[in-house]
């Protein structure tokens, strides 16, 4: 099975990857137990293939490799290092790599649908989407969801604010439609509205009878908010000289609003609309969040190497 979209992510395996995340976390905390997971597959190998930029994505899922002893083929840039800057298709990239005995192609490209195209051709490697434009990022709403289910004990009758550029952002469609699968949460979008989030999103939680509301005032939003779950502008995907007018921080002031038991989240890198200030506030997140990425990938890439998922 290739990790394209978080639809695939129902319950039931998010579940199983979340009971093996727990166990991945205890071996990991003891010298001893890591050491012995650390040979674990060995002779296995996984391949990063970023087109577009990242940090946390590739280097917690090489990281999480190195944990159970896989060894990781990489380009950091393979827009620029690969055949691509020669003109060669994905499909061809993919089918050649398709061959060379990997057990999964870890993949991020700037293109929408270019992760798909790929996992098409190939038969013999799972490929999981590590970001593909502004459609998905799977992997990192599992993170978001251990993250969420680590503070309140449940993915369900959660009201969910998610605010900035969401018309751009990944990473609040694929959580969106992860916890659309549970019942009872209530989603606020805040942004204006050429940022808002997009139709299709609106309409699959439609789909789902998943109350959601749409709004401009992000204070008023945090009044009742559980979860809120921040994201930059997405700089890179609109046109350059568009300047555009986008300005939902997250400060002391806007904290003030939101009740005590709230978390706030973000996929990182923040770019200004989280002031650092509130990085000491219990109800600071991201930085835990960002941690889980270690531990999810870790099980997913385990599941997928002992061919459970
Ligand atoms: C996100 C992404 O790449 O979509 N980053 C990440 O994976 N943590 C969010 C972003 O770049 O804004």
């Amino acid at each position: 099975m290739h990790i394209l979209s978080t639809e695939q992510l129902t319950p039931e395996i998010l579940k199983t990857i979340f009971d093996r995340t727990d166990e991945i976390v205890e071996l990991l905390g003891n010298e001893e137990s890591a050491r012995s997971m650390a040979t674990r597959h060995a002779g296995q190998a996984v391949c990063t293939l970023f087109y577009e930029s990242s940090t946390r994505t590739r280097l917690s899922f090489e990281r999480a490799a190195d944990a159970l002893g896989v060894g990781v083929i990489s380009t950091e840039n393979a827009a620029e290092f690969s055949s691509a800057s020669k003109g060669e298709t994905i499909e061809d990239t993919a089918r050649v790599l398709d061959q060379y005995h990997l057990g999964a192609i870890i993949m991020r490209h700037p293109v929408t649908g270019m992760v798909s195209r790929a996992a098409a051709v190939c038969e013999n490697t799972t490929i999981i989407n590590a970001g593909d434009g502004k459609g998905e990022h799977p992997t990192q709403s599992l993170l978001d969801a251990r993250t969420i289910y680590q503070r309140f004990g449940r993915l369900d009758n959660l009201k969910v604010v998610m605010g900035g550029d969401l018309a751009n952002g990944r990473t609040v469609k694929s959580l969106a439609k992860l916890l659309a699968n549970y019942d009872g949460n209530e989603f606020v979008f805040v942004s204006t509205p050429e940022f808002q989030m997009t139709k299709d999103i609106l309409d699959y939680l439609k789909d789902k009878n998943i109350k959601y509301s749409l709004t401009d005032d992000m204070h008023e939003a945090f009044k009742k908010a559980e979860v809120v779950y921040w994201v930059r502008l997405q700089r890179e995907r609109i046109s350059k000289i568009v300047k555009p007018d986008l300005n939902f921080v997250i400060d002391q002031e806007s904290m003030l609003a939101l009740p005590e038991e709230a978390i706030v989240m973000h996929p990182l890198p923040r770019v200004g609309e989280i002031d650092p200030a509130i990085d000491s506030d219990e109800r600071a997140w991201y930085f835990r969040q960002a941690q889980n990425g270690l531990y999810v990938r870790a099980a997913l890439l385990d599941l997928i190497l002992d061919k459970e998922i």
